[in-house]
């Protein structure tokens, strides 16, 4: 099969479209988020957009060898432009685990039929990606929905929070209103447990 008449060239473009899409909704969100004062949810969004674009690049990569061209595609794309910080993350998940149960799956079977084997990996290799950017946006919509995104479940246990602005680390049941140190909004705090150094300040979910 030639890729110039493949439908993998053209899922390659709705993959790169919806890509695309995904970091700017999420980097909206993140500007949501923000502007509501959840800066750790905001860097959740903002992290995630960062890795849509990985993605997107990887798709518009393999369309190189059709440079020059314009491919026409059909296809649905979301509209979810909530202020509602829950609706943001529950439409979140919904989109990332459709990529993940059908659209990639699907994609990776055409690529494998017309033997585009290393395009086949990659669409799967990111629909594994794309089911924990939607757990993971399940989790936190999970903890506001249950009162417990500033509060341990277990009130009796210490928890240790860290101030994602100075990193000072607040010990107790619940997230303080402000930093001790740096009066930031409660909004910066987040369990340390959950805090990825190697993220280089993000925090992020298992
Ligand atoms: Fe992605
Ligand atoms: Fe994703």
């Amino acid at each position: 099969m030639e890729f110039s008449s493949s439908i993998t060239k053209e899922n390659l473009m709705r993959a790169f479209a919806g890509e695309s899409q995904a970091r700017n909704r999420y980097t909206f969100a993140a500007d949501a988020a923000k502007r509501q004062n959840y800066e750790f949810l905001s860097r959740v969004f903002k992290l995630t957009a960062d890795q849509e674009k990985a993605h997107a690049e990887i798709f518009y990569n393999f369309l190189r060898q059709s440079n020059g061209e314009n491919i026409a595609i059909e296809g649905a794309y979301p509209v979810d432009n909530y202020d509602d910080i829950v609706k943001l993350l529950t439409s979140a998940r919904h989109n990332e685990y459709e990529e993940f149960e059908t659209v990639y799956p699907a994609f990776a079977k055409t690529a494998k039929d017309e033997g585009f084997l290393q395009i086949a990996a990659a669409f799967e290799n990111i629909a594994a990606i794309e089911k924990v950017h939607g757990d993971r946006f399940g989790t936190f919509a999970s903890l506001i929905e249950r009162g417990l995104l500033f509060k341990a479940e277990n009130t009796s246990e210490q928890t240790e929070w860290i101030c994602l602005n100075c990193g000072h680390i607040h010990k107790g049941p619940m997230a303080p209103q402000n930093c001790p140190v740096c009066h930031s909004d409660k909004g910066f705090f987040v369990p340390f447990k959950y805090y990825d150094f190697k993220e280089n300040g993000y925090a992020s979910i298992g």
